[in-house]
């Protein structure tokens, strides 16, 4: 047992790496090498009711805590980071804003499909010009009494062309900055909605990338999400929890290239000597392990602060810019510990290595991770 993990934790820990061990790093080489969604994987994370980890039965979840979730994101991305975050972006992007925000309605025509994995969740907010200043959003949506018509473009969307359910940022009243953005449910398959391009990505290859297009949508009035201008709100709270997945990927991709270098550390011999006894190789462990520790405690703790209810913007921000600065580093030396064979393709520390690196870029950069914590720190004073 780890920190606060209970014996429930721990077995559910033991169900999903059961899971992730015969059902996904079987394919994780392939799913990379092909640019290809673990569609069979993913069905099978619905049948075994880790789809809707934090929400409540009625709703077709699970009711576990939000602990449960990160450890089902790291158990899944120690074996495969684009799986991890499937499950990330699908729980806390696309199911929780509904969850939060929707009304009684609106829960119970979306959540039990989303929850039980029987369709899958993306979150749209990232567009050309407003990556890192979520706020600039240009896509419109212009209330026409019955409807509201959406207009625009998003980009980078986790799960987009594999989803179902999208919610989706627009402006519904230009020139009042963040106030005037409103969030929607919009479905796939409507008129209008189209996927553009499906980007060929450096890493978490398995996971399905696109370009959201909009051309005139009519979305149904009853799909607003929350209140008319209450959308970046939304977004923000939602990046909150978001970031508590991202860190658990993160430490999840770190995690499985560390025990790959363990072992092989303990395998290759050089100087007549297994190089684990080599002081440079055996320092390198010991400094991996103890970034591991850290950045381990620091999402279980921001989880446990969401599950409390209690105020944890700032930690899922500190927990998600440290596991995955550390993320880079720990796959760094985990590749740099094989040498040579670590490098050729094929190799499980060459995939998590590439794997590393988009975890300190998306749902919010590590530089904006960064504004985030200062500005809980700082407040006013800091603007
Ligand atoms: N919760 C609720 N409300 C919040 C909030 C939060 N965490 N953070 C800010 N707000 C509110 C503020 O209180 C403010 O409200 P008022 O208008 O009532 O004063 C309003 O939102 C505007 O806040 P700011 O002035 O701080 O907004 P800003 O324009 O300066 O932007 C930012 C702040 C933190 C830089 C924000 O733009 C941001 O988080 N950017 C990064 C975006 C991001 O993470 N994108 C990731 C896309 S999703 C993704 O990557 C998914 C994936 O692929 C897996």
């Amino acid at each position: 047992m780890f920190y606060q993990t209970t014996e429930a934790h721990e077995a559910l820990r033991a169900k999903i790496r059961e899971f992730a061990e015969t059902e996904v790093k079987p394919v994780a080489f392939l799913l990379d090498q092909e640019n290809r969604f673990p569609t069979e994987a993913v069905r099978k994370l619905g049948e075994l009711g880790l789809m809707g980890i934090p929400y409540e039965k009625k709703y077709g979840g699970a009711e576990l805590d939000t602990l449960s979730y990160a450890i089902a994101v790291e158990e899944l991305a120690r074996v495969d980071g684009g799986t991890g975050v499937i499950l990330s972006a699908h729980t806390s992007l696309g199911t929780y804003p509904i969850y939060a925000f929707g009304t009684e309605e609106q829960k119970m025509k979306y959540l039990p499909d989303l929850c039980t994995g029987r369709k899958i969740g993306a979150f749209g907010l990232t567009e050309p010009n407003a990556g890192s200043d979520a706020g600039g959003t240009e896509t419109t949506a212009v209330d026409m009494g019955d409807h509201w018509l959406l207009n625009g473009e998003k980009i980078f969307i986790t799960n987009g062309g594999e989803a179902d359910t999208y919610v989706v940022f627009a402006v519904t009243t230009p020139d009042i900055g963040t106030r005037g953005i409103s969030a929607f449910i919009v479905e796939r398959g409507w008129e209008g909605f189209a996927f553009g391009d499906h980007y060929d990505k450096m890493g978490i290859r398995s996971s399905a990338t696109c370009q959201l297009l909009f051309n005139n949508v009519k979305v149904p009035k009853e799909n607003l999400l929350g209140k008319e201008g209450q959308g970046f709100k939304i977004a923000m709270a939602t990046l909150d929890g978001g970031r508590i997945g991202i860190a658990a990927q993160a430490l999840g991709i770190a995690q499985g290239a560390f025990e790959a270098a363990v072992e092989y550390s303990k395998e290759r011999v050089q100087f007549g000597r297994p190089i684990c006894q080599q002081q440079a190789i055996a320092f390198k462990i010991a400094d991996m392990a103890t970034k591991l520790r850290a950045a381990r405690l620091l999402v279980y703790s921001a989880a446990d602060l969401k599950q409390d209810h209690a105020p944890y913007g700032m930690e899922s921000a500190m927990a998600k810019q440290y596991a995955s600065d550390i993320a880079l580093e720990v796959t760094n030396d985990a590749l740099q510990i094989f040498g040579g064979n670590g490098y050729l393709k094929g190799m499980e520390v060459e995939r998590f290595y590439r794997d590393a690196k988009i975890t300190t870029i998306y749902e919010g950069t590590n530089e904006i991770q960064r504004v985030v914590i200062a500005s809980h720190i700082l407040g006013k004073a800091g603007k």
